[in-house]
């Protein structure tokens, strides 16, 4: 059965997240959100997101189900309640109306007053929202993301481009030569014009794949991992790399998204002695070629395909049959 705010979208919000439907997703870390309300923006819906203890969040829908004015421009009272700023009502973290100023009301009056609210969850000190209200499942995540909040560093900007364009990117080994020519990549270059030839073996996963990149000419290879929806894994064992990062492209609306970084360190390394500012902004050549893209990525005969392109035509797949609901040609 559903609950009177589920009812209400139903009746008067229509369809929500329709551009990422039922996912659990990082949102921002916990350290930005506070006792102050803050509108942010997940997958096309206008939420609001506060603390109201130490270790209690919540995500509302940032609309008042009574005159629609922004929950977020309200104040949080000492009750821990989220007041809106235009009559005042009054609503818990799990979105119940607990008062409505000037009227006695009851508690069955009360109950059919909420405001819709997001499941959340605390994990690796980010807060988590899932898109969605009903059938709420359980997050699956790898035991890099299950450390205490503390250890991890995390890096966040917003970026011009669907989201989709930032995970074929994360899991795109051969991008790096040239992307990243004049950074990292630069010990490659050699690599890639001296006809080399890359080998790229996929092995599905129960929640996405893992694609092991060889080129014939580099000693070593490089894993990288997807997690449905919107998490890439670089398992870069490389000597001397004391990181395991998680790279999470976070859809905000059509043109714009949220690319999050979040960091392991390896046990025993000196994080004050690591360079993370320079870490992070070796993203700036990927977000620069990924703004360069228009839109979300395309079904999989709209664009040329060589075999070097699996990875991120079996993205393509999944994300047009799970999120957009079509079936894709074989290429
Ligand atoms: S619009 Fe929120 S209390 Fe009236
Ligand atoms: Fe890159």
């Amino acid at each position: 059965m559903l609950s009177t705010a589920q009812q209400f979208v139903k009746e008067y919000i229509g369809a929500m997240f329709e551009m990422f439907p039922n996912f659990w997703t990082p949102v921002l870390p916990i350290a930005e959100i506070g006792f102050t309300p803050i509108a942010v923006e997940l997958a096309g819906e206008l939420l609001v997101l506060f603390r109201n203890s130490a270790s209690q969040f919540a995500a509302l829908l940032n609309r008042c189900p009574h005159r629609g004015a922004s929950l977020s421009r309200g104040q949080i009272t000492e009750d821990g309640c989220l007041q809106c700023p235009y009559h005042g009502w009054h609503f818990a973290a799990s979105g119940a109306c607990t008062r409505v100023p000037f009227n006695q009301l009851n508690q069955a009056q009360l109950s059919k007053l909420s405001v819709v609210s997001f499941p959340t969850r605390v994990i690796a000190g980010i807060l988590w929202i899932f898109t969605g209200t009903e059938n709420v499942p359980e997050i699956q995540l790898p035991s890099s993301l299950m450390e205490p909040d503390e250890r991890y560093i995390i890096h966040h900007e917003i970026w011009n481009a669907h989201w989709t364009r930032a995970i074929e990117i994360s899991l795109d080994y051969l991008h790096i030569p040239f992307v990243h020519r004049d950074s990292f990549g630069r010990e490659f270059n050699d690599v890639a014009h001296n006809s080399a030839l890359a080998q790229i073996s996929i092995t599905s996963t129960a929640n996405g794949m893992t694609v092991i990149n060889r080129i014939n000419t580099l000693p070593a290879g490089i894993e990288i991992e997807w997690r449905q929806p919107n998490n890439v894994i670089l398992k870069l064992d490389l000597d001397g790399m004391p990181l395991r990062p998680h790279l999470f492209a976070i859809p905000i609306n059509a043109q714009q998204m949220r690319f999050m970084q979040v960091v392991l360190p390896k046990p025993g390394i000196d994080i004050n002695n690591f360079n993370f500012d320079e870490f992070f902004a070796a993203s700036l050549d990927d977000r620069i070629m990924v703004e360069s893209q228009i839109g979300e990525v395309p079904n999989t005969t709209d664009e040329y395909n060589v075999p070097t392109d699996e990875p991120s035509l079996r993205f393509r797949r999944w994300y047009y049959r799970t999120v957009k609901s079509e079936v894709l040609p074989q290429v």
